[in-house]
């Protein structure tokens, strides 16, 4: 497939999304890691040609240009590394780099490695940890064509760090297409890092094993990970493509990559389709997300309950699909209202419906 598209190639409008969530997350990720080390670093494991066929930005310049462009005064210096394995991507990447070159500020480094993600990877990790060097805070964006140059272990390498952190675009359209050639085993047995994959060649119902294949990658990365989200995205056909696949231990990271996520898709969904870009359903879908499964799960977990509003807002952010945003106006003002919680140390200067931090909640 990634020899026939040529050097460069057209860009899809979920390629476009993709970039948007990336760039999202990266703006918030950057003041956040840098306030508290002198060296971040950004890989892109398979970086592209830097460009699509009628001129817009490939995944390293949109990363450069939101470093270039940050409001946020960065004082210590962030390193991004693109790792691309074909010769002529690699050559035009690194022209239009060393165009954009001249507009970067001095803390902004870059280099372009011509090799391959996997051993580029490994190779500097293992590095480090032999010189017994502190890891940078890092994110590591990983988008490949297909399936075989990503083996899970590699994957575990950077998560096993606990200020590193995977984006990695996990190509479920080709994964489920060749699921059943024997030839591909190990190929998935690396992919995934565990055998558990094999079940699902029984599963005939498409939407069935969609979630099969999902949640498989999803609990391998929980084992390395503590927070893991993904977004699907939809092709002209409006089956589903890949899922990005995004996992941090830092909550914090969590909750950005969610607003990230969110701004992209303002319904909650966690999707994006071509298919209803083109045909402009996407501006059908109400704006207001439905908030009714927040409330829900709420009760389903606090009711009968005592719980202060911080743990609440970390519980939304780790274990459902909102945003604290979401929390207080919209849910727990109404629930107020209609006697489902009520304040346990209100002052007699608070107004209902307002929850500042040390307010202790019981669902009733
Ligand atoms: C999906 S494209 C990347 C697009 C780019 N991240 C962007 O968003 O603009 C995948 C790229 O990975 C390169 N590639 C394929 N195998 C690779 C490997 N093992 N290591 C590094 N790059 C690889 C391909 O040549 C191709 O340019």
């Amino acid at each position: 497939m990634s020899k026939s598209l040529g050097t460069i190639w057209n860009l899809d409008p979920h390629t476009a999304k993709k970039h948007d969530i990336l760039r999202r997350y990266f703006e918030a990720w950057l003041p956040i890691m840098a306030r508290w080390n002198g060296r971040v670093v950004y890989i892109d494991g398979f970086a592209g040609p830097g460009r699509y066929s009628a001129g817009e930005d490939g995944s390293p310049v949109v990363v450069l240009k939101a470093a270039r462009d940050h409001a946020y005064p960065i004082r210590g210096e962030l390193v991004c590394i693109f790792v691309e394995d074909d010769f002529e991507r690699c050559k035009h990447l690194k022209g239009v780099l060393d165009e954009l070159s001249a507009t970067l500020p001095a803390h902004v480094k870059w280099s372009v490695v011509h090799g391959k993600f996997d051993e580029h990877l490994t190779k500097t990790f293992k590095l480090i940890e032999t010189q017994k060097e502190n890891i940078a805070p890092t994110l590591v964006f990983i988008d490949p064509f297909g399936f075989s140059h990503t083996p899970f272990q590699t994957i575990r390498t950077v998560l096993k760090n606990d200020r590193c952190e995977v984006l990695v675009n996990f190509m479920y359209e080709e994964v489920n297409r060749f699921l059943s050639l024997e030839k591909h085993a190990e190929d998935y047995d690396e992919l995934f890092g565990t055998t558990e994959w094999r079940a699902v060649l029984g599963l005939s119902e498409a939407a069935e094993r969609r979630k099969a294949i999902h949640d498989i990658y999803l609990k391998q990365l929980k084992t390395t990970a503590k927070y893991v989200h993904s977004f699907e995205m939809l092709n002209k056909g409006n089956s589903t493509d890949y899922f990005l696949f995004f996992a941090t231990n830092s909550l914090k990271g969590l909750e950005k990559m969610k607003e990230a996520m969110w701004k992209v898709d303002d319904t909650g969904s966690f999707q994006f389709s071509d298919h209803s870009d083109a045909r402009g359903l996407l501006s059908l879908f109400s704006a207001h997300p439905n908030l009714a499964p927040l409330r829900d799960a709420i009760l389903n977990r606090f009711q009968g309950k005592d719980v202060a509003i911080e743990d609440l807002r970390d519980w939304v952010i780790a274990e459902t699909e909102f945003l604290p945003k979401h929390l207080k106006v919209p849910i727990l003002g109404p629930m107020e209202l209609a006697r489902e919680v009520s304040v346990l140390n209100a002052s007699p200067k608070r107004r209902k419906g307002t929850f500042s931090d040390g307010t202790l909640l019981r669902f009733l």
